[in-house]
């Protein structure tokens, strides 16, 4: 399984550039995503904000525009700030969507997408794939997904990430529509045998080794979101039964390793709030979850040394002596 790939899944609020470092202390193997980023933004901010740091290799951000021109000129600024491929996403459905901005409803407009592509491969050369839905509305045929896939391949798309559900734009919001449209894995296997030329990437509700193991073994990978969000540790075990990576990796050791990352961005003034919001499920499913939880809210609100969060499993080893004694 070692050749088959593992995506951590864009998410907006979360897979910022310290959360990513947080991976991958915890994984090698697995390949990265920036959070959705839009064209304009990207090209009004900053480059040093999106430069790539060192240690996030196979790094994938993620645009979402409309306008192919738009698209071209920012493919050339990200292949020069060292990411590894451009990923669209036609899949997400919030509200700006219904106006027609990006997202999901750009499935409606397959050709338009298809400019989109053509022009940050005529950019650059970097891969681009497409991250979407099986369709839209309540219809569960296939027809807009296989337009969509017919006009991006032939202009260079040959790889599809697929969150295995349909998109409602009107009257669903965000989360509710990673919950309610029921998840069809069937129909995008269906999908992967029409196509098999193109890499297909099983997105949505994997949270168990055993159902990532028998998915990846027919899709070309998979990507995983909130599994990995909820419950960090869970990477290890990825890294064990996917990668073979049998390496026992301490939460002890993790935020050790974090802190060097993280102090020295600490002194210059980043919020601990930045710096530690994603860590808060480090303890998830332990008898310390809690008490975690209320130490790094401690340390986040009361703006305390940031390297007071070394001493944590002391503390517990400490309470558990006394409650001996
Ligand atoms: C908080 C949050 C933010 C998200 N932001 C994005 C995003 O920026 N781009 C995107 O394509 N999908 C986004 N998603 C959807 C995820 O990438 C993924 O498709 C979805 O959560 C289903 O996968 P999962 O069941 O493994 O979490 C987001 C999901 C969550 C929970």
């Amino acid at each position: 399984m070692k050749n088959k790939r593992i995506y951590l899944a864009p998410m907006v609020g979360r897979t910022d550039e310290h959360y990513r470092m947080f991976i991958r202390i915890l994984s090698n193997n697995i390949n990265l995503y920036t959070e959705m980023i839009t064209c304009d933004s990207f090209i009004h901010t900053d480059r040093q904000s999106y430069q790539v740091k060192a240690k996030e290799n196979n790094l994938t951000i993620q645009l979402a525009g409309s306008d192919p021109k738009k698209y071209g000129y920012c493919a050339k600024m990200i292949e020069d700030n060292g990411y590894d491929e451009i990923n669209l996403n036609i899949g997400c459905p919030s509200d700006k969507v219904v106006r027609g901005e990006f997202g999901a409803c750009l499935m409606n407009s397959p050709k338009l997408v298809a400019e989109c592509v053509s022009e940050i491969k005529g950019s650059c050369d970097l891969p681009v794939s497409i991250k979407t839905r099986l369709g839209l509305g309540y219809e569960e045929d296939l027809d807009l997904l296989y337009g969509l896939i017919d006009e991006t391949s032939v202009a260079g798309c040959k790889k599809y990430f697929i969150h295995a559900r349909n998109a409602i734009l009107n009257g669903l919001s965000p989360k509710k529509n990673r919950v309610i449209p029921k998840l069809r894995y069937q129909d995008v296997i269906i999908v992967k045998r029409r196509y098999s030329d193109i890499e297909f990437y099983l997105n949505g509700g994997l949270d168990n080794i055993s159902e990532i193991q028998n998915n990846i073994s027919f899709f070309d990978g998979v990507m995983i979101g909130r599994k990995i969000y909820d419950d960090p540790m869970f990477l290890r075990v990825i890294e064990s039964e996917i990668y073979g990576n049998k390496d026992i990796i301490t939460r002890d050791y993790i935020i050790f390793e974090y802190l060097k990352y993280a102090r020295p961005l600490s002194k210059k003034g980043v919020s601990n709030y930045m710096l530690l919001r994603h860590l808060f499920s480090l303890y998830y499913n332990t008898s310390s979850a809690k008490k975690w939880k209320k130490f790094l809210h401690d340390i986040i609100q009361h703006d305390k040394d940031i390297m007071l969060i070394n001493d944590f499993e002391e503390s517990i080893y400490e309470e558990k002596i006394s409650s001996y004694s």
